[in-house]
């Protein structure tokens, strides 16, 4: 894929669905009674494995261009898979069905890509297994055969803000004997507790806590709001391409989420936040973006995980930015689809960035005279846009690029609407 200079970004883009929301809506709507109604679900890869596990699981689910249609099953009602249920590249969908499935009377068995296989399991084996599920891995990694067993409620410390590991230790706690609650080192996205309220569990929930007990979950409508992880990428391109001005439509801004728009702010960028408000549980706004004289700045703390999908589109903005941007407290990073923290400096160097990684972040040294390359997007989604980025500015090729599919499939047909 090859992506030339832009003179400038104008116009607006309704984005895609939002993946954690969508991979959720299903879930919860197969395990609810009654049929679920889902619009503005992200058709990405990732998303259609979470759909494609579930079918295998007994439910049954129409897709149709407007909607998506889960005839829930109930908590009780999966069926025992008769096939390997294959995840893909998605870690929402194999971390929350290891909780979802702790607790049901059979034998599964979860894989996925070459990524899944590498991707840490263990944090969430050992949660479940303390409460009466057991679960073989090779080596604390994908496949993972779930023995489902009658599970009984934890108070669990979790070493590390995911939201991943919370929800698949709430879903657990849906079907467990007694209360089962959680406390993290920094809140993480709340999705999950938001949504399973609204179906009716019994859950409560504060910053970085959350409980729940025993629930039968009920159908709702869900509409999924904008995926500010794919926004993420126009609103850096919108700063740091002159001339430009874009509005980006409908895109979620829970505050578990919206980490990137504090940071680009506080780096000098003219985002402007229009017509707050709530799509079901969710808070929604349209952002408006100016090409902006950008400055680095620190980004570390509780705010990581609030942005901690968003961090290698704010390392192509620090690129842009005049002085240092400082990333810390983000070593998540090096689990992720790919050991970010890597890719992103043995990429971006290609095309002449000045950074230094280190152990939980990295130091960018903004303003370095950047220049047209061919990088790899290494078969991680984020990276494949991020470099598209980089390209608007210095013209770039990008090997792999297809792997945006995961969750954005539109992302380079979107991309060309706002250069034309
Ligand atoms: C996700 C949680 C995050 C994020 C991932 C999606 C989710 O991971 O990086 O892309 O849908 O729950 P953590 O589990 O590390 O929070």
């Amino acid at each position: 894929m090859k992506i030339s200079p832009a003179a400038r970004l104008r116009g607006e883009l309704t984005l895609p669905g939002d993946k954690s929301i969508s991979h959720r809506a299903v879930m919860f709507g197969a395990l609810a009674e009654g049929t679920t109604a889902i619009t503005g679900f992200l058709s990405g890869a990732d998303c259609l494995s979470t759909i494609r596990c579930f079918r295998a699981l007994g439910v049954s689910i129409e897709e149709t261009p407007e909607q998506i249609l889960v005839h829930g099953r109930g908590l009780n009602g999966l069926r025992a898979p008769c096939e390997t249920l294959y995840t893909g590249n998605s870690g929402t969908t194999t971390r929350l069905l290891c909780g979802i499935l702790a607790g049901r009377p059979f034998e599964s068995v979860l894989d996925g890509d070459a990524s899944i296989r590498r991707r840490p399991m263990k944090r969430v084996i050992l949660p479940l297994a303390e409460m009466g599920a057991q679960i073989l891995s090779e080596q604390g990694c994908a496949p993972l055969r779930i023995q489902g067993r009658k599970l009984h409620g934890i108070h669990y410390q979790l070493p590390v803000a995911s939201a991943q590991l919370k929800s698949a230790i709430l879903l657990a706690g849906l079907s467990a004997e007694g209360e089962t609650s959680i406390c993290e080192p920094a809140p993480s996205r709340d999705h999950t507790e938001r949504m399973l309220r609204a179906f009716g569990a019994d859950l409560t929930s504060a910053p970085g806590r959350a409980s729940v007990r025993p629930s039968a979950l009920h159908a709702v409508p869900v509409s999924v709001p904008g995926d500010i992880s794919s926004a993420a990428f126009f609103l850096v391109a919108g700063l740091i391409v002159p001339n430009s001005e874009i509005v980006l439509k409908n895109v979620g801004i829970n505050e578990t989420r919206a980490g990137i728009l504090t940071v680009l702010q506080a780096m000098g960028g003219d985002i402007r936040i229009e017509n707050r408000r709530l799509a079901g549980d969710e808070p929604v706004a349209d952002l408006v973006v100016r090409s902006s004289s950008l400055h680095g700045i620190e980004v570390s703390g509780r705010i990581i995980p609030a942005l901690i999908d968003e961090i290698p589109a704010i390392c192509v903005a620090a690129l842009f930015a005049e002085g240092e941007t400082i990333i810390r407290d983000a070593a998540e990073l090096r689990v992720k689809e790919t050991d970010r923290i890597a890719v992103v400096a043995e990429e971006f160097a290609k095309c002449g960035a000045d950074l230094t990684p280190t152990e939980d972040g990295m130091v960018i040294r903004g303003g370095a005279p950047l220049h047209r390359a061919r990088m790899d997007a290494r078969t991680d989604h984020r990276i494949a846009m991020c470099e598209a980025v980089i390209g608007l500015v210095t013209g770039c090729e990008i090997k792999g690029a297809a792997c945006a599919d995961v969750s954005y499939p539109s992302f380079f047909e979107d991309l060309k609407t706002l250069t034309e």
